[in-house]
């Protein structure tokens, strides 16, 4: 090239929920069998849409607008739908035209921190969900900053930790939130929620909560949304289907902007966010039209609940295999469909390993893992070893070595197995 054309900020970006598939693939074709735990989709992991849901895009599919372009917000009745369902919960107030379509989060993600300015950081959990991580850096052309999240203590923020932080950075702008979070499955009481807005006003910032699991909480857990604790502070919610309904091929998710008006610069911000939808035109229509049909139907609610049950069983089982372990720490999911088990340091060394019988396999894999960090050697020898396929922890932006597991698994036959099989390698592993 006549110029250099890679920019600093290319480095920073890394998705191994994707990336850990090619080495899968080249482990499948030594014989085993792969397990997918390494991505939160549920309709590859085999969950069923009910009828009446598919009844309900069957129809939107012989609709001729269906397949217009809608206006660059998205389409005014769905806004007006999910704009009253903020105002219901009795905190901030917005209207219609505080929403905004995208395909997507992964979409509002990008554009959300690609149009900061560079020198302005949003701060991040750790660990974190790697499309916020990896965009954040990425735009600024530096590794993330981040506050952590506390394995010993069901992976709340520390916010003496994120006060630190954004004290001692004062590029920090905004501050990340994502509750229910993935990768730990933790949901956040309304007293941590506080201290975060209570942070957000004393040094000015705005916030970005990410909210995409906002109605998968099981366990007695009660749902807080950043609707209802915001008070004047500038904020981002950010709200999609994916998961939900469970709709991810749809590409299609939402912010809902709060307090935009109580300054000029996250006014403009937001502005410019908009804009750069304007030149794409707009976001998916059909799966828009379909969303105050499905979450305003009768069944929905009971829909939720159902898929709730299901996750909570999930998680209770997942715990019960777990917890006990020798070297690791393993905490009761609340929300979404992930588990994060952390590997004590104690208990790390040169010397970890997993029997893998196959020779070449296990040349293959040790060729794959040579300088890599000790829970990628997990991940990598637990893949030729049992075909389970999981990501280390310390993709997502952490120092810890762990992995994340999914409790998406359908068959209860299987899921026991997957558990029982994780535990038993953890031991071989650890000890
Ligand atoms: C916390 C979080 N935000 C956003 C997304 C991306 O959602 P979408 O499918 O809308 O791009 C995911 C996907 O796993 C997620 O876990």
């Amino acid at each position: 090239m006549r110029n250099p054309i890679i920019d600093v900020g290319a480095k920073e970006l890394s998705y191994e929920i994707r990336e850990i598939v090619d080495i899968a693939k080249k482990v499948e074709k030594f014989g085993i069998n792969i397990t997918w735990e390494n991505i939160g989709d549920p309709i590859a992991k085999g969950e069923e849409i009910p009828e009446w849901i598919k009844e309900i895009i069957a129809e939107i599919v012989r609709d001729n607008n269906s397949y217009a372009y809608c206006p660059t917000k998205g389409l005014p009745e769905t806004r007006e739908f999910l704009s009253e369902r903020v105002n219901e919960r009795g905190g901030v107030q917005i209207t219609a035209e505080d929403i905004i379509f995208f395909n997507g989060l992964g979409d509002a993600i990008a554009k959300i921190y690609g149009l900061l300015k560079r020198q302005v950081r949003v701060i991040n959990p750790s660990p974190s969900y790697s499309t916020h991580s990896s965009a954040e850096a990425s735009h600024a052309g530096s590794p993330p900053i981040t506050y952590f999240l506390d394995p010993k203590n069901y992976w709340y923020p520390d916010i003496d930790d994120l006060e630190k932080r954004i004290k001692y950075n004062p590029a920090v702008s905004g501050i990340l939130v994502i509750n229910p979070d993935n990768p730990t499955g933790a949901v956040y009481p309304k007293k941590i929620l506080n201290e975060i807005v209570d942070l957000a006003n004393e040094y000015d910032l705005f916030i970005i909560c990410d909210e995409i699991y906002c109605n998968l909480i099981y366990n007695g857990k009660k749902q807080h949304l950043l609707c209802e604790v915001i008070d004047d502070v500038c904020g981002l919610s950010l709200k999609g289907i994916s998961k939900e309904i469970p709709w991810p091929g749809a590409r299609c998710g939402w912010i809902e902007v709060y307090n935009a008006d109580k300054d000029e610069e996250f006014k403009k911000y937001i502005n410019s966010i908009y804009k750069a939808k304007l030149i794409e035109v707009c976001s998916t229509t059909l799966p828009q039209m379909a969303i105050p049909r499905i979450m305003g139907h009768k069944n929905y609610k009971k829909y939720l609940n159902e898929r709730n049950k299901f996750f909570e069983k999930r998680s209770n089982t997942a715990y019960k295999k777990l917890k006990d372990l020798e070297g690791v720490i393993a905490n009761k999911t609340n929300g979404a469909f992930y588990m994060s088990v952390v590997f004590e340091d104690k208990y790390l060394n040169g010397d970890n390993s997993i029997k893998i019988n196959d020779k070449r396999l296990k040349e293959f894999m040790e060729s794959q893992v040579k300088d890599a960090s000790i829970d990628k050697k997990f991940v990598y020898y637990l893949l030729a070893s049992t075909g389970i396929c999981v990501v280390p922890l310390t993709s997502f932006c952490s120092q810890l070595n762990g992995f994340r597991i999914t409790l998406l698994e359908r068959d209860d036959k299987k899921f026991n197995w997957i558990f029982d099989t994780l535990a038993e390698k953890i031991e071989e592993f650890i000890l």
